[in-house]
């Protein structure tokens, strides 16, 4: 084993705690709307296909099982630096007979060892880890397959300093990651002042009932967080190009009560990068991103209102619902994504709008839901525009031959 304190770290505690179960998860990724959607968020334009090569970099306890369950007609790579994570994988893999799954033993900065390319990379909670996480993302791009998609998760920097000023403390006072250690910290948290800027993470966080999850989170021996702009820059520093936030409706002037404030015109004159930075600054919670990053030489970005938009399908999203009570004044309906942390980010929508929405069904084009309704033709456009925004839908670039 790898004398890396992170690597000595994560055998000791391996993250997250193994689940008892993951029947639920294996019934709910059985919806081939669900992965239609999952599909079409990753790789805008592409027309759908399920036979990926995924790499789960820094699997953790179950992350690879979750994958090769969520893409049956592919093949999953996990890789991590903890044996006792990979142990853990392994039970579960055999538990539920997942059979689309290889695991390794073996650093991210080493994966080229593997000498396979991938068409999906996923690594969440991972980089931030690493004692240069630009040398990461250097290596998983180098293994990420021409038009594939990296689906990365980075702490942010300002949401979390409450938890920053608790691992600080926690240094000056030497606690280190033993089980003593770990409850006496957890009885000293019940203790703090109900205003430090680490109790509403403590309340809306299931990670601190956990010892191993406690200590992940207070007792890491490295890690760093990113504001907006550095994250960016970290891409652009390693090839990545940009492509969305995997939930963006936080991120964007046009959504929420920010959108109605006197700064609205001001912020949605900013150039998209800095109105991602501003929103960061404005909301103030945000404790990780989630981001789709690919390659950077992709054969044409993909613009989902371009010239054929009409002719693609609408998914909606697995968290979305129509909200039909205690409306807003003239609203037939509420669209929310039940992912966002965030009340505000709630779309109103008129009668007409309304018949739109429901006739979704993932099989109908653009062009025939609005058929359905007496909607112009840019009042349908903006509709869709800003259920984008709200991450309510996602398109199927039908009729493209499939890319498999
Ligand atoms: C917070 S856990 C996240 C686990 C998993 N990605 C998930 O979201 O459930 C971080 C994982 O990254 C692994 N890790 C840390 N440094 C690594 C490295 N250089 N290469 C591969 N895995 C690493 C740790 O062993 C640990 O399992």
């Amino acid at each position: 084993m790898s004398d890396d304190p992170v690597a000595v770290f994560y055998q000791q505690h391996p993250y997250p705690p193994p689940p008892s179960s993951l029947d639920g998860y294996q019934a709910t990724w059985r919806d081939p709307v669900r992965r239609r959607a999952e599909f079409h968020l990753l790789f805008p334009g592409r027309a759908y296909c399920e036979d990926l090569d995924v790499l789960i970099a820094g699997c953790g306890t179950s992350q690879a099982v979750r994958h090769a369950m969520r893409w049956p007609q592919g093949r999953v790579v996990g890789i991590d630096v903890s044996a006792a994570s990979l142990q853990s994988t392994r039970e579960l893999a055999h538990r539920y007979n997942v059979g689309n799954l290889d695991i390794h033993e073996l650093p991210i900065e080493r994966v080229h060892e593997l000498e396979s390319e991938f068409d999906l990379i996923v690594s969440t909670g991972v980089l931030h880890h690493l004692a240069d996480p630009e040398t990461g993302l250097l290596a998983l791009r180098s293994v990420l397959r021409h038009n594939g998609a990296a689906h990365l998760m980075i702490y942010a920097r300002y949401g979390r300093i409450g938890v920053e000023m608790f691992q600080q403390y926690a240094r000056l006072l030497g606690i280190g990651a033993s089980r003593a250690e770990i409850i006496d910290l957890a009885n000293t948290l019940a203790a703090i002042p109900e205003d430090h800027p680490i109790v509403p993470l403590l309340r809306s966080s299931s990670d601190f009932g956990h010892p191993d999850a406690l200590a992940d989170a207070l007792l890491n021996p490295r890690e760093r967080s990113y504001p907006v702009p550095e994250l960016l820059a970290a891409l652009d520093a390693t090839g990545f190009s940009f492509r969305r936030w995997y939930r963006q409706a936080p991120y964007l002037p046009w959504c929420g009560a920010v959108a109605q404030s006197p700064h609205a015109v001001k912020l949605q004159h900013l150039s998209p990068r800095n109105q991602y930075a501003a929103m960061e600054l404005f909301r103030g919670s945000m404790v990780r991103h989630s981001l789709i990053a690919h390659r950077g030489d992709e054969d044409r970005p993909h613009e989902p209102f371009g010239s054929r938009w009409e002719q693609a399908v609408p998914i909606r999203l697995p968290e979305t619902v129509i909200i039909e009570e205690r409306l807003p004044p003239g609203a037939a309906a509420v669209l929310i994504n039940r992912s966002h942390s965030y009340r505000d980010l709630v779309l109103p929508i008129s009668n007409a709008e309304k018949r739109v929405v429901m006739a979704i069904d993932g099989r109908r084009t653009v062009a025939e839901t609005l058929a359905v309704s007496d909607l112009p033709n840019d009042r349908g456009r903006a509709l869709y525009r800003r259920m984008w925004w709200y991450d309510q839908v996602v398109f199927d670039p039908n009729p493209l031959p499939t890319d498999c």
